[in-house]
């Protein structure tokens, strides 16, 4: 694995952050469930390096979110210690230094395609492409928050008026449908992924793809070549409140929301 890795490091290798949303350390396959099909995951860790302990800095979305792009405790940047709602005024600030601003500068494509959950901020000043990326297709906290509009007066197709906004679809800074086509998503996220990978595979450029998902299925083909490392890896632990439907801690005792 280490020869591998170095291989990648010699040239600029391509790198796909892969991010699941309130997956259990008991949820796949390859990590010892019985029954959960995952056998695209399974192949990526049986070709790989699984690691059997790793710790993310929070145990809810947000921090997470922001010190994995950042590399900094959600502490220094003030995403904490709760999560964002549509209806959030911040976001990760604009001086954080995300992954996609580090690799940028040294020719990379970036894009990113899920669940954001960093802020949106007045005008979308919080969105992904004021932080590093090229590109965005997601909606931009969970996909089961129904909350107030953006702020501060932003007209969500004009259904600011009953209260509830569904949650939208965006693409780089513009609504792109509301509420979401969820039926359609996984499918949308493929097309944006491959065309991602094929517009910088024919460019040779190298690129950086981070892809929160707001939930687990399989994962779509994404043509990896060699030259690439993915990274997969969950924002915190199952939800473990929703009983069976919220996810499996497998051998571990806590979940999402729980702090020791
Ligand atoms: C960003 O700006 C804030 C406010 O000025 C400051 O407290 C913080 O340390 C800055 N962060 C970075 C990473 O420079
Ligand atoms: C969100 O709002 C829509 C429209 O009011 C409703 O159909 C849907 O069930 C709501 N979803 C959640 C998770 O509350
Ligand atoms: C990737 O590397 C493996 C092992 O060296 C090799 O067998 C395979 O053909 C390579 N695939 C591509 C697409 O280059």
């Amino acid at each position: 694995q280490l020869s591998f890795f170095y291989t990648c490091l010699a040239s600029t290798p391509n790198f796909i952050l892969l991010f699941a949303d309130d997956l259990g350390f008991g949820d796949l396959g390859c990590y010892g469930h019985p029954s959960s099909l995952t056998p695209n995951l399974d192949r990526l860790a049986a070709g790989g390096l699984r690691f059997t302990e790793f710790y993310c800095t929070s145990p809810v979305c947000s921090p997470s979110r922001a010190s994995l792009l950042t590399g900094r405790y959600q502490t220094r940047s003030g995403i904490y210690p709760g999560v964002l709602y549509p209806g959030s005024r911040g976001g990760l600030p604009l001086n954080e230094t995300t992954i996609a601003e580090v690799l940028k500068p040294l020719g990379y494509a970036t894009a990113a395609m899920g669940k954001w959950h960093l802020g949106v901020g007045a005008n979308g000043k919080f969105l992904l492409t004021k932080q590093g990326f090229d590109q965005y297709l997601g909606i931009p906290y969970s996909h089961d928050m129904n909350l107030t509009c953006f702020p501060p007066d932003v007209k969500c197709f004009g259904l600011c008026d009953v209260g509830t906004v569904t949650a939208p679809l965006m693409h780089n800074e513009v609504i792109k449908q509301q509420p979401v086509d969820f039926i359609n998503l996984e499918r949308a996220y493929r097309d944006f992924t491959t065309s991602f990978i094929a517009a910088s595979a024919k460019k040779k450029q190298p690129f950086f793809l981070y892809y929160p998902s707001h939930h687990m299925t399989t994962l779509e083909k994404t043509g990896v070549i060699n030259n690439t490392l993915v990274f997969f890896t969950s924002d915190n632990g199952p939800e473990l409140m929703r009983m069976s439907r919220g996810g499996n801690s497998g051998p571990l005792k806590r979940g999402k929301g729980h702090h020791v």
